[in-house]
């Protein structure tokens, strides 16, 4: 059912002039469901950018809004922050991409593996899943086993083995203590065979499945926020078990901060007094180039080392490209612990606001989230694990209708939940506008 024109994210979008819908329309010809990036699909049509500025986006239809997506989490400066723009423009204007090194990858890596304990070594790559497909080969290189685990609903991006059961549902994901692993259309039956499902804040499973394939098990990955599963906390000592029981069994742990590492100035588990043996890299550190890395212990990224026995081979056209860490480390050099500080700060209050703007309207649920993350959650029952968050789902027909709302009122953010991310130019003003939005249009959903 289409929206009703007054519901959609502004008048000249829904209009019979909208820029945005004779876009989509050109793209429909030329892109299956005219879409290159299912995460950012709208109905029923996108909202094209024109430019960003800050915290702000500017549509082609000429709206401004307030980006709590940052393209995903990727952008903790905000858009086209202007020093990052010249050192881009410097280096593009000398050669964007070389078969050679260049200085900027080396002091790129040095600068992440000073500031992370549990970061030695490191090697770049050009997104995320690469990077967790990196590790896993790594883990699997390094213990000579084949197995992975990871935790049931989570989200590794689109490297087979990580996809498994990111969706399951109550029809299909079967025995609590040995859930079923659930396979993309496109991935072969066997693969079932190699993924373990754990289920997040359960301590006895997760050490009754490592125990269980401890033979077989080469890693545990895990996202110490773990955005896929709502971002809900884990129990305290939880993610300490996971070390402990990994370390007991010779499995690696892959901590996934593709996403996470936006949240401390010196890795996502050193909060938690641990270290993994891998983590995964990728969205910050490109400084909104494509990016992603895989890091770890000397020890376990020496299966990487071509001048010794190189146990995991590793090309790439684009690794390391000189625009991305030209970027990446503009933006990683103004990411001090002080704006780690102000970022989180503002974090807090965001999810205190909305904590107490869904309590104080009625409208009633809870916020998770941590450092400058955020997800609010529309029911007020316990969240533990992926199918405690039952009310919530990424593909909700309500998120849409709020969307638009929240669109209309300003803010970017996306129909998949009501969640967002902070970047440094934001300030308690932009907190409110977006608390005060979601206020209004939590409101104005109920009453369509
Ligand atoms: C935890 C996590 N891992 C991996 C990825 C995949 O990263 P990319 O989209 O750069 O491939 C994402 C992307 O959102 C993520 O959130």
């Amino acid at each position: 059912m289409s929206p009703k024109a007054e519901c959609l994210p502004s008048a000249a979008y829904a209009g019979a002039a909208s820029r945005s819908r004779t876009l989509y329309e050109r793209a429909c010809k030329v892109m299956p469901g005219g879409n290159t990036r299912h995460s950012i699909a709208l109905h029923p049509y996108p909202v094209y950018a024109a430019s960003g500025a800050g915290c702000r986006v500017t549509d082609v239809e000429g709206e401004e809004r307030v980006d709590f997506l940052n393209n995903f989490t990727s952008l903790i400066l905000g858009h086209a922050h202007p020093e990052v723009t010249r050192a881009v423009q410097q280096r593009v204007a000398s050669g964007t991409a070389f078969t050679m090194p260049t200085e900027t990858d080396v002091a790129l890596a040095e600068l992440l593996c000073e500031r992370v304990p549990y970061v030695e070594q490191i090697r770049f790559c050009n997104s995320g899943s690469e990077a967790v497909m990196l590790a896993i080969k790594a883990a699997r290189a390094f213990t000579g086993k084949h197995k992975i685990a990871k935790f049931e609903g989570a989200y590794h991006g689109i490297y087979d083995y990580a996809e498994v059961s990111e969706g399951p549902t109550a029809g299909n994901w079967g025995d609590p203590a040995d859930p079923e692993r659930i396979l993309e259309p496109g991935s072969p039956p066997s693969q079932a065979d190699d993924v373990v499902l754990l289920r997040w804040n359960h301590f006895d499973q997760c050490r009754a499945q490592i125990e269980r394939h401890r033979d077989h098990l080469a890693a545990v990955i895990a996202d110490p926020v773990c955005a896929g599963i709502g971002m809900i906390a884990p129990r305290p000592g939880f993610l300490e078990m996971l070390r402990e029981a990994t370390a007991r069994a010779g499995v690696l742990l892959i901590s996934d901060e593709v996403l996470s590492f936006r949240v401390a100035y010196d890795g996502a588990l050193t909060a938690f007094g641990i270290a993994p043996d891998l983590v995964s890299l990728g969205k910050i550190i490109g400084g909104g180039f494509p990016t992603g890395a895989v890091a770890g212990s000397r020890r376990v990224m020496s299966v990487f080392d071509h001048t010794g026995e190189c146990r995991v081979h590793h090309g790439g056209t684009f690794n390391a490209n000189p625009v991305t860490t030209t970027a990446g480390l503009e933006t990683m050099r103004r990411m001090t612990r002080e704006a780690y500080d102000g970022l989180n700060a503002l974090g807090d209050r965001i999810r205190e606001r909305l904590a107490r703007m869904l309590a104080d309207s009625g409208i009633g649920g809870q916020v998770c989230g941590r450092g400058s993350l955020f997800l609010a959650h529309l029911n007020t029952e316990p969240l533990v694990d992926y199918r405690s968050l039952r009310g919530y789902s990424r593909t909700q027909p309500a998120y849409l209708d709020l969307c638009h709302e929240m669109l209309r009122r300003g803010i970017m953010t996306s129909p998949r939940g009501l969640f967002g991310c902070l970047s440094t130019p934001m300030t308690e003003a932009e907190i409110d506008a977006f608390v005060g939005a979601a206020r209004e249009s939590l409101l104005a959903v109920r009453g369509h």
